[in-house]
């Protein structure tokens, strides 16, 4: 475990932090999907999208992304985990274990049944981190299309 590492919430204001790293990780998707609307319609600044960083003194060194997904009837909505990246050279010290130990204090706050994720079948270091912190995985597919404007 890192003990210089500190973890926070971080809102619009200060996601270049984080999108920084991002650029950093994959720089031509950074190129080929950017919006037209940085921090799309507000939503990176709603009380639904949560944005944690860790940092070593100033310096991110890896970001976990949130969003709650209510249900519009009584059923109780899911936490989505969205992204997760820990910087190769501040890995295996326990930062996205902390990163998820944070967002799991959410639950505390909001009724939500749970939390999900999708996450690569050969994607072994998470695999075992999401297994480590507590998430049954099960097979199934993936599906993704790229929003087009016939959809
Ligand atoms: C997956 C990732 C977030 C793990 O970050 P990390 O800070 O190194 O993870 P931690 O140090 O908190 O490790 C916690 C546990 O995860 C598992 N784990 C992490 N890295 C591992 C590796 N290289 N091999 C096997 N298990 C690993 C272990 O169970 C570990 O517990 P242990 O140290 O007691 O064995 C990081 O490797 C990463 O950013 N990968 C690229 C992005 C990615 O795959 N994100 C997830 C998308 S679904």
């Amino acid at each position: 475990m890192n003990n210089n590492v500190s973890i926070r919430r971080i809102s619009q204001k200060e996601r270049y932090k984080v999108n920084e790293l991002i650029k950093k990780r994959a720089p031509k998707e950074y190129q080929e999907y950017l919006s037209e609307d940085e921090g799309q319609l507000g939503i990176v600044n709603s009380d639904y999208f949560f944005i944690y960083v860790a940092e070593v003194g100033s310096e991110p060194v890896g970001y976990i992304h949130i969003a709650l997904i209510p249900k519009p009837d009584k059923r109780k909505g899911t936490m989505f985990i969205d992204d997760l990246w820990v910087e190769p050279e501040h890995r295996r010290k326990g930062i996205a274990e902390k990163l998820m130990e944070e967002a799991f204090k959410l639950t505390k706050k909001y009724d939500f049944v749970e939390f999900r994720l999708v996450v690569n079948t050969d994607n072994e270091s998470a695999i075992n981190l999401y297994r480590k912190k507590g998430f049954e995985l099960s097979g199934g597919f993936f599906g993704r299309k790229p929003v087009t404007a016939d959809c």
